[in-house]
């Protein structure tokens, strides 16, 4: 009797090993997708609209409080407008996403500041074995272009069965 309490016990524990490795609380695969209009037009026409869940909230602060220096480009928007986006950004960052990538990102990122989503360790490594040349391709041009290969973006969608690399022209 006794060993088949034990028995039981190590596999309720082997179990709830798998639960908690799964995931955290109902932690979703996909990246939430909420819509702001002032942020998909001020901030989508250049490249796309980053969604908020790929960086933590001090990198977008860090990010809105330097728009005068914004990768090479002046920015500058209206007070109200200015703040409507940061506030958007701040509310919808990684640490507010119940999705498994922004969790791997806080991780990945604690003590830094990170502005280079494709920098971030996990998201770095992920990308290892795709080479220069293929981030060069003329519907490509950048690391930074994420839509240009991730299919399924606007679904909130990262994941490796869902790329499609366009083909060198
Ligand atoms: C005038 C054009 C322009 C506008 C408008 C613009 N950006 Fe950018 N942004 C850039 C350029 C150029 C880069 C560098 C892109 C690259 O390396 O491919 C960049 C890069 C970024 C990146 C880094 C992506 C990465 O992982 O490398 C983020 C995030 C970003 N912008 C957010 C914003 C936000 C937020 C706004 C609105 C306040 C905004 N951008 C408006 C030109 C712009
Ligand atoms: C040149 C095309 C390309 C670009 C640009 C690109 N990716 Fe990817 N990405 C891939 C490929 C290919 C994989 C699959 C890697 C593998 O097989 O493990 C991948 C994998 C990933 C994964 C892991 C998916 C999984 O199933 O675990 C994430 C997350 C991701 N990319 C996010 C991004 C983000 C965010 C950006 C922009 C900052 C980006 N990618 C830019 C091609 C690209």
């Amino acid at each position: 009797m006794n060993k088949y309490f034990l028995f039981m016990g190590i596999v309720l524990f082997g179990l709830s090993g798998c639960f908690s490795f799964g995931g955290y609380k109902g932690e979703k695969e996909n990246l939430p997708v909420t819509i702001n209009q002032a942020y998909v037009k001020e901030c989508g026409s250049c490249h796309w609209d980053y969604n908020p869940a790929l960086l933590p909230t001090r990198s977008w602060v860090a990010m809105m409080d330097g728009l005068e220096k914004h990768f090479g480009e002046l920015i500058t928007l209206e007070p109200k407008l200015h703040r409507e986006i940061r506030d958007y950004l701040m509310l919808n960052s990684a640490e507010h996403a119940n999705a498994e990538l922004s969790r791997k990102i806080i991780n990945d990122t604690q003590g830094t500041t990170p502005t280079r989503i494709i920098e971030i360790n996990y998201i770095k490594r992920r990308h290892h074995h795709v080479d220069e040349q293929t981030f060069k391709r003329k519907k490509i041009r950048s690391r930074a272009n994420c839509t240009a290969c991730h299919q399924s973006y606007k679904e909130g969608v990262f994941e490796e069965d869902d790329v499609k690399i366009p083909p060198a022209s």
